[in-house]
């Protein structure tokens, strides 16, 4: 097998800190290449390289039998040389590995005993790794948990409008690589302790009643990744909040929502939803998404879209606002329009936020839309038949009725 390592390029370096201060890389002192420091550099820095020195090879125990796998790599890399796959999607069984950046821990195993996750485990000689993992509660990277007062894509206007708060948290990893994330210090953090789904519900359990709210919102990163993780997490925040005003909100990309996915979030206790549908032809979407296998984009492009349906004919009481991103280096008026027209055929009533992608992360060079090319795009979508249209510009919102909204009235 080729090993990896990854290797900086000091003239690109900024010395922002982000690989050591974001990143929990988990072998210094001999790379492993799991890439985990390649994704989070916002310089683009670092790359990954094959090995030149010969690698060796290691025996470790998967499920009990011995396999001889080479070294130095991650424990998702040796798993890979002996058959095993890891699918990119969250599996209800089987492996998966959405991320690849610690975050999500979607991949995690039993590792000589413990919950870690295979892309950012280093191989040692000897290690004991069961595949079986439902003896152990799910973990998760989450951060930021507190009072937020801008709400998401799934936030309804009617409440927007006002002074509004919800508790909210961001936990980390995603399954796109957009170089103009517009929250990469969470999506890429994986220097932090884990967090179990009872911890977490906990946590925010505590943050509902300092801030006085009735709305608990989970946001990223993307929040569905884990999917045993986030299905505990929400009944967890039922059982410790058995309150019928409560609201549960899922801010997320849409792409790993299968129809049995949207059931179980149903199921579980999800009241709200915010969909980014991010595009509407598989090119923008690429484009956006900094996604190179155009088979697995289409999938979650297609994924995201028969989401938004599945949930207006199966579940008409959860609240759907979806999310569009504008920035004419990326997508056309044409392509929005069209994307205005799909959403008016799924949903007449449907709240369309739109969001006015700014230079963030690897795209600095990206210029963020003006008031007028915003109001322009609100126009378009108006014509379409939708009727609630919020479009993000600095310090505020154009409102449905088209006047401009500040932040904080
Ligand atoms: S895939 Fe390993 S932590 Fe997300």
């Amino acid at each position: 097998m080729v090993t990896k390592r990854a290797v900086k390029i000091p003239e690109r370096c900024s010395d922002c800190q982000s690989c050591t201060q974001l990143v929990a890389c988990p072998s210094p002192e001999s790379c492993i290449g799991c890439g985990a420091c390649v994704a989070a550099c916002p310089q683009e820095a670092l790359i990954l390289t094959e090995r030149p020195e010969p690698h060796h090879t290691v025996t470790i125990f998967v499920n009990g039998d011995p396999c001889r796998v080479s070294a130095p790599a991650t424990l998702k890399a040796a798993l890979e040389e002996v058959g095993f796959r890891f699918a990119d999607l969250p599996q209800k069984e089987g492996l998966a590995a959405p991320c690849r950046t610690g975050g999500c821990w979607a991949c995690a195993l039993v590792v000589n005993g413990d919950l870690r996750p295979a892309c950012l485990t280093p191989l040692r000689e000897g290690m004991q790794v069961d595949t079986c993992v439902e003896t152990l509660p799910p973990r998760r990277v989450v951060s930021g948990i507190m009072g937020h007062a801008v709400g998401g894509v799934g936030t309804p206007w009617h409440l927007k409008g006002k002074v509004y708060l919800e508790a909210a948290c961001f936990v980390a990893g995603c399954n796109f690589r957009c170089l103009q994330c517009q929250n990469w210090q969470v999506t890429y953090l994986s220097r932090r302790e884990p967090l179990t789904p009872e911890d977490t519900a906990r946590l925010m359990t505590e943050a509902r009643r300092a801030y006085g709210v009735d709305r608990l919102a989970i946001s990223g990163g993307e929040a569905t990744l884990n999917r045993r993780w986030l299905l505990k997490y929400l009944r967890r925040l039922r059982e410790y909040n058995p309150y019928p005003a409560l609201r549960l909100h899922v801010d997320t990309n849409g792409s790993t929502l299968s129809e049995e996915y949207i059931d179980e979030l149903v199921g579980a206790g999800m009241t709200d939803i915010g969909i980014d549908l991010k595009a509407f032809t598989p090119e923008t979407f690429m484009r956006v998404t900094g996604l190179k296998d155009p088979v697995l984009a289409e999938q979650y492009l297609k994924t995201a879209w028969q989401a938004v349906r599945h949930l207006r004919a199966a579940h008409p009481q959860v609240f759907v606002g979806i999310g569009i991103p504008y920035n004419r280096e990326f997508i056309g008026l044409a392509e929005i329009a069209a994307m205005g027209e799909a959403i008016f055929r799924l949903d007449p009533e449907a709240q369309v936020c739109v969001l006015d992608y700014r230079p963030e992360f690897r795209n600095q060079g990206l210029i963020r839309p003006t008031v007028a090319e915003m109001a322009n795009v609100h126009h378009i979508l108006r014509e379409a038949g939708l009727k609630t249209v919020i479009c993000q510009v600095p310090g505020g919102h154009i409102a449905p009725d088209g006047r401009l909204r500040p932040l904080y009235p």
